[in-house]
C-alpha cells in the first residue's frame, strides 16, 4: 500500500499560507498548514513528514533556527526554503546549516514549485528504501556473524572430541593406562588454578596442551612404541621425534595453536635435561611445566603393565626429591598444597565420564587393544633410558 505523501507547509502570512496549502493539496499530498513556527514544531513531534516548506522570515525565530530545530527533530525529512528575494544573503545560513534540499523565491512559479516537491517526495522514498535495505543488510549481517561463530564453536568443539578420541586410543596403545591423558589435562589445570591462573582461555589452554602432550606418537612406530627391549640409537631418536611432530600436527589448528607449545615442550626438564631443545626454568610454558608435575603423579600413581600403583604418599616424596631437577619446584609446592582426597575426585570424575562414554559405545578400536594386549605381555620392563643418560621417563 503506497504511503501517504504528507507535506508541512509553515508560512506566518495568511494569504499565502493558503495559497500554498491550496496547492499542494490540489496536486494531491496531504498537507498540514501553520502559521506560527512553533506550532509546526509541535507537528512535527506528533508525526511523521516527508518534506517540509518554511518561510525564511517568520516571528519568534528565524527560517534558520526553525529549520535546525525540525532537522533534529525529524532528520530524514526534505527540507525546503521559500523566501523573499531580498532574504536570499540572509538564508545562506539555513543553507549551511539546515542542510535544505532547495531553495525557492517568493513569489513562485507554480510549475517550479510543484516540480519541486515532487522531487524532495521522491527523494524521499529513495533515502527510505535504503535506509531498510541498510537495515535488512546489518540485520543479516548480525544474523551470519552469530550462524558463523556457532559453526566455529561446533567445529572447535567437535575437533576437540575427535582429537579427545584419539588420545584416548593413543594413551592405550601405548601404556595400556586409559585415559591417562584426560586425568593428566585434569591435573594439571587443578594445579595451575592453585597457582593463581583465573584467565578462562589460559586454564582451557593449558588443558588442551596436556590432553594432547602425546598426540605426536602418532607417527612413531609400534616396533619402537611398544618394543619390549632398550631402544637403539635410531629408535630412540624416533622416540625423541614425537613432541615436535604433535607441535606440527596442531598447527593446522588455529585454536589450538598456543596448545601446541606445551605439546612441543612436555619432555623439557626444569633443569635442561629434557628434549627436544634442552629448555631451562623459565624458557619452558608454565602449561609445560605444570604438566610435568601432573604427568609424574599419574605415572606412579597409576598401574602400568611392569609394575603396579604407588600410594599418594609415596608420589608426593618421589615429586619432592626431583623438585628443582625434573620438576618445577613451585608446580610441585603448588601440587602439594592440593588435599589428596582432591586428586581421587578428580580420577574418579574422570573414570566416570569415560564409563558412561563406554555405555553410549564409545571403546578404542579392537584390533588396537589386541595388539596392546599382545604387547604388554611381553612388555615387562620399561623403555630404556636416553643414551644422553637424562633419566627423563618416556612419557
Ligand atoms: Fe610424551
Amino acid at each position: 500500500m503506497p504511503e501517504i505523501e504528507r507535506l508541512l507547509v509553515v508560512d506566518d502570512e495568511a494569504p499565502i499560507l493558503h495559497a500554498l496549502q491550496r496547492t499542494f493539496e490540489a496536486a494531491g499530498y496531504e498537507v498540514i498548514a501553520c502559521a506560527d513556527p512553533a506550532e509546526a514544531l509541535d507537528r512535527l513531534r506528533e508525526k511523521p513528514f516527508q518534506v517540509l516548506s518554511a518561510d525564511y522570515m517568520m516571528p519568534g525565530m528565524t527560517g534558520a533556527e526553525f529549520l535546525a530545530q525540525a532537522k533534529a527533530l525529524q532528520p530524514e525529512t526534505i527540507r525546503i526554503l521559500l523566501t523573499a528575494a531580498h532574504d536570499f544573503s540572509a538564508a545562506v545560513d539555513a543553507v549551511n546549516n539546515g542542510e535544505i534540499f532547495r531553495i525557492l523565491a517568493k513569489p513562485w512559479n507554480r510549475v517550479e514549485l510543484l516540480g519541486t516537491v515532487r522531487q524532495a517526495f521522491d527523494t524521499y522514498a529513495l533515502r527510505e528504501k535504503n535506509r531498510q535495505l541498510t537495515a535488512i543488510v546489518q540485520s543479516q549481517n548480525a544474523e551470519l556473524a552469530a550462524l558463523n561463530k556457532g559453526l566455529e564453536r561446533l567445529v572447535d568443539e567437535r575437533t576437540t572430541n575427535l582429537l579427545d578420541g584419539m588420545v584416548a586410543v593413543l594413551d592405550y596403545r601405548d601404556t595400556e593406562t586409559q585415559w591417562h591423558s584426560r586425568r593428566v589435562s585434569r591435573f594439571t589445570r587443578r594445579i595451575a588454578e592453585q597457582m593463581g591462573i583465573r584467565d578462562a582461555y589460559e586454564l582451557r589452554t593449558i588443558e588442551m596442551g596436556a590432553l594432547l602432550h602425546d598426540i605426536g606418537k602418532i607417527g612413531v612406530r609400534d616396533a619402537v612404541l611398544l618394543k619390549p627391549g632398550p631402544l637403539d640409537q635410531e629408535e630412540w631418536h624416533e622416540m625423541r621425534e614425537h613432541p615436535r611432530l604433535g607441535w606440527a600436527l596442531l598447527q593446522r589448528i588455529e585454536f589450538l595453536r598456543d596448545a601446541s607449545v606445551i605439546v612441543l615442550q612436555h619432555q623439557e626438564r626444569y633443569d635442561g635435561r629434557g628434549y627436544p631443545s634442552g629448555l631451562k626454568g623459565d624458557q619452558i610454558v608454565l602449561g609445560a611445566r605444570l604438566f610435568a608435575v601432573a604427568d609424574t603423579y599419574d605415572a606412579i600413581t597409576s598401574d602400568r603393565p611392569y609394575r603396579k600403583a604407588q600410594p599418594h604418599e609415596a608420589a608426593v616424596i618421589e615429586m619432592q626429591r626431583v623438585a628443582g631437577t625434573q620438576l618445577d619446584p613451585q608446580g610441585v609446592s603448588a601440587f602439594c598444597a592440593i588435599e589428596e582426597q582432591e586428586w581421587m575426585r578428580i580420577r574418579s570424575e574422570v573414570e566416570k565420564i569415560s564409563l558412561v562414554e563406554q555405555e553410549w559405545g564409545w571403546t578404542p578400536p579392537k584390533r588396537i587393544f589386541e595388539q596392546i594386549r599382545e604387547a604388554a605381555t611381553k612388555q615387562k620392563q620399561p623403555i630404556s633410558q636416553p643414551p644422553d643418560g637424562a633419566d627423563a621417563k618416556v612419557g
